[in-house]
């Protein structure tokens, strides 16, 4: 049955990548700027492949043609075609120069992609957003990554309404124009691909920085948005500070323009955008002050700054042949700034943030409907392979590759990298070929991991023979089929490992001709293989996968005390976690079987040992003290329902509580809760955060203590990291405190958009039946608009994906509503309904009355017709 969209043309594939046919070495582009019209001259001296022979076709959508000629001469209507989204053009030749003239509609664009407008008409600004197919909304072009060309541009506009003009590249002159007008022109000395384009345009102001790069290089680091938050750029600032100087020292790259502009917009459909020289932000990545954002969203402004910023070498220096290499920027960008913030940071805690992220993420991702290898072999629209598994599966992947190289090892094959694609668009080949090369190593095993989707399980199992003091552990691995991959072939997996004794100590690992380590890395790369330690002198606790090194799932026969040990006795913080969350999965099963409760008591003995020891850091206590979230317990389960997982969660946290014990969690909070002037350092991050989960605690046992201290925390708080927490619980646990901090928050951040989407998201969290009435109320908000993609993320992204146990009512209401919705926010934003959709991720395993409420509402909304590509893709592969 294809209920989709029948007309659909055929996917876009790996196999039939061809180079370009027609290349462009300049584009000269003339912006003439206004919010309802604009007008784009584009001339582009175009470079025909000497092999090739196909006529000049150019991308375009939405472009009004004005005018079109051919070095120097008009074209008549007969000498080129103009359908949908191609120009196709006769008569070019190598060396041809193509000028082209159209008219383009920013205000009108809801899409987000091109030129559009961000804010109102009277007061916003034009901004454009290329990647991956922006730049055909823009100008006819051959809008593909591999055709690297170099930009002149040059912006035209009313100076009093477009005060600021920007674009890419070095400034390379500005003045005035008749009529109250004025322009200005940059030039970018480093060809790049149409996807790195970018300008702004409107009343911006600015905060700006000298910076000086290692290679002695003057740039100005400029930070812009609009007048009423610019206060707010200072820790981004500081933040593009340390990230760059960071590079310098950890990989050897500079900085190589004059100028590197950022800019904030509230109007994104993504994170943030690495255009040449101008970094565009969604506002929620880049502004940051203590009295609207937590603690967790100061990190994430520092680590997307950085990412943005190190895809000026991994990404914008050396870029990407076609989009199914995405992950070669991507995911390597992603490793980057982990290793950046993990040095800015702490490690471990860096880590188990990221390794959450991953299972909550990309693992249900790869074990659904949506599964796809990092590097897709096939696709329709590719917005909708931005996902955790290209991002987050493939830094995982480029992880591996540099744990089995050491970092000298690494380092060097980065450098061969840089050396050998500067200036190029690149494959996952080339970059496996450098790292390989560097260190005289074959890397292209590894790539079977780009091409197969799916996340393999990695069994273990160990035997110990008393007699001969070994111990023996085999390993062996299997990968489930994934949509069109019925066929998995092994994958080498490194899997680091120590032992432990049953008092906890660290065991010498004694293997075939090598002096003993404490630690040692396996790679595992056939389906089975065994591995024999000697000179155990009794059975150990085996501890695999260490800081999670390779993106499987483990499965181990561990007996809770193992667990309980490794959780209070390995000295690596992240294995700690580990062992912790694989207890806790234990113990949660033996919830249901009450005659084997000794996980959860295991788990509740261990975690309040620590909790009393005092011996570790306030987060890493938190983290520890956190089970798995709610998709992670769903994704081991084959009849999910949703309120049961939801409840039994919540008793696992109310024993641990209990366990705890209610005056002992009052005497910690009391103790943590110090007041004064807010302090933004680690120290003072933890203190908030273990406050937090001991109030969250609290609430299970002590539900009217809890809720009059959070109370009060709301009111005396002076950050807004203590008055959320305060708020999610009175707002989650429907405390009656609640609807008074929630009128004070609405009343106190009315201006302030970013404060106001968390007003939503903390409304959109309450669990169970009661979450959908409180949507229904929301959305009617005058404050609510589907067309902000942070507001619809907030309400409908929360309640759809982070709220599993009220959006997957019984009655498919859930359902319902957000189908409807997604179908309205279609018409206005493609890109943004395709992402909410993938809420959808993982139906087939519902339950049988939610999987056939499930079923109903997504074929409903396939049958509606005239979907976007973006979403009849999702809900096509959804319901395949
Ligand atoms: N390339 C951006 C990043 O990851 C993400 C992005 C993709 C932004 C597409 C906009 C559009 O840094
Ligand atoms: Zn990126």
């Amino acid at each position: 049955m294809t209920l989709v969209n029948e007309t659909t043309a055929a996917p876009i594939r790996l196999r039939d990548y061809r180079r370009p046919p027609w290349s462009v070495d300049t584009v000269e582009l003339d912006v003439d700027l206004g919010i309802d019209t604009a007008e784009v001259t584009a001339r582009l001296v175009l470079r025909r492949d000497a092999e090739q022979s196909q006529p000049l076709r150019l991308d375009g959508e939405g472009l009004e043609l004005l005018a079109i000629s051919l070095d120097g001469r008009a074209l008549d209507a007969n000498s080129y075609r103009h359908e949908d989204s191609v120009l196709e053009v006769d008569g070019a030749k190598d060396g041809s120069v193509l000028e082209t003239r159209v008219r383009l509609k920013p205000a009108a664009n809801t899409a987000l992609e091109g030129l559009y407008l961000s804010g109102s008409r009277e007061t916003g600004f034009l901004l454009t957003q290329c990647e991956a197919e922006g730049f055909r909304h823009i100008t006819f072009f051959p809008d593909r990554p591999d055709v690297l060309a170099r930009y002149t541009v040059t912006l035209r506009a009313d100076r009093e309404r477009f005060p600021v003009l920007l674009a890419g590249g070095n400034p390379n002159g500005a003045g005035e124009l008749e009529h109250g007008r004025h322009w200005a022109r940059f030039i970018d000395p480093h060809p790049k691909p149409s996807y790195l384009f970018a300008l702004v345009a409107g009343r911006l102001k600015n905060i700006r920085r000298d910076y000086i790069t290692a290679d002695g290089r003057n740039v100005a680091l400029v930070m812009w948005s609009e007048a009423n938050v610019i206060d707010r750029c200072h820790y981004a600032l500081d933040a593009l500070e340390r990230c760059m100087r960071w590079d310098e020292k950890a990989y050897g790259r500079n900085y190589d323009l004059d100028v590197f502009h950022v800019v904030a917009t509230h109007d994104f459909n993504m994170g943030a955008m690495e255009n040449k020289g101008l970094n565009i932000f969604n506002a929620k990545y880049l502004l940051a002050d203590p009295d609207s954002s937590t603690d967790e969203e100061y990190r994430a402004v520092e680590a997307v700054v950085a990412h943005e910023y190190f895809h000026n070498w991994t990404g914008n220096r050396v870029t990407c042949r076609d989009w199914f290499q995405l992950s070669l920027k991507e995911g390597l960008t992603v490793f980057r700034e982990q290793q950046f913030s993990a040095d800015m940071n702490s490690p471990s805690l860096k880590r188990i943030e990221d390794v959450s992220l991953l299972r909550r993420a990309q693992f249900p991702e790869d074990a659904g409907p949506l599964a796809h290898p990092v590097r897709p072999a096939e696709y329709r629209e590719i917005n909708n392979f931005y996902t955790a598994t290209v991002y987050e599966k493939g830094a995982e992947l480029v992880r591996m590759l540099a744990g089995s190289l050491g970092p000298d090892g690494f380092r060097r094959g980065m450098d061969l990298y840089f050396e050998r694609h500067d200036g190029q668009a690149a494959t996952i080949e080339d970059f496996l070929s450098a790292l390989g090369d560097a260190n005289s190593v074959d890397l292209m095993p590894y790539l079977s991991w780009y091409g197969q989707a799916g996340t393999p399980r990695l069994h273990a199992h160990g035997e110990y023979d008393a007699a001969r003091k070994e111990y023996t552990l085999t390993l062996s691995q299997h990968t489930r089929a994934t949509p069109n991959q019925p066929e998995k072939t092994p994958l080498p997996i490194p899997v680091k490992l120590s032992l432990f004794d049953h008092s906890g100590n660290v065991l010498p690992l004694h293997t075939d001709g090598q002096t003993p380590e404490t630690e040692k890395v396996v790679v595992v790369s056939k389906a089975s293989q065994p591995i024999v330690f000697r000179h155990i002198d009794a059975p150990p606790v085996p501890s695999l996968l260490r800081g999670f090194s390779a993106p499987v799932l483990l499965e181990y026969g561990y007996a809770p005390a193992e667990l309980a040990l490794l959780l209070t006795h390995d000295p690596d913080g992240f294995n700690r976690w580990e062992a912790g969350q694989h207890l806790a999965f234990l113990a949660f099963d033996s919830l249901h079987a009450p005659t084997d409760n000794d996980a959860c008591g295991a788990w509740c003995d261990a975690l309040a040992s620590l909790f009393h020891g005092r011996a570790i850091d306030d987060a890493l206590l938190a983290d520890l003290m956190t089970p798995p979230g709610e998709i992670e317990f769903a994704d081991r389960q084959t009849e999910v329902d949703p309120a049961k997982i939801h409840a039994h969660r919540q008793e696992l946290q109310r024993r641990l509580a209990a366990h705890i014990g209610i005056e002992t969690l009052h005497a910690r909070y009391h103790a943590l809760n110090v007041g004064g002037d807010l302090k933004l350092d680690a120290g003072n991050q933890a203190k908030r955060q273990l406050k937090r989960r001991v109030l969250e605690l609290l609430a299970l046992v002590d539900a009217d203590g809890a809720h009059a201290l959070a109370a009060k925390q709301y009111e005396s708080a002076t950050g807004m990291t203590d008055r959320l927490a305060a708020l999610g619980v009175l707002v989650r646990q429907r405390a009656p405190q609640a609807a008074k901090a929630l009128a004070h928050f609405r009343e106190r951040y009315a201006d302030n958009p970013l404060a106001l989407d968390k007003w939503f998201t903390v409304q959109a969290q309450v669990p169970g039946d009661a979450a959908l009435a409180s949507i229904r109320t929301l959305e009617i908000d005058p404050a609510f608009t589907l067309k902000n993609p942070n507001r619809a993320r907030a309400l409908f992204g929360t309640f759809a994906s982070g709220n599993p146990s009220g959006f997957h009512r019984t009655d498919g209401e859930g359902y319902r509503l957000l189908t409807d919705r997604l179908a309205q926010l279609d018409a206005l934003n493609p890109q943004i309904a395709a992402r909410l959709a993938t809420a959808f991720n993982g139906w087939q395993r519902l339950e049988s009355v939610r999987r056939e409420a499930a079923r109903t509402a997504l074929v409903a909304l396939a049958q509606r017709g005239g979907l976007s590509r973006n979403l009849s893709e999702i809900i096509g592969n959804v319901l395949q």
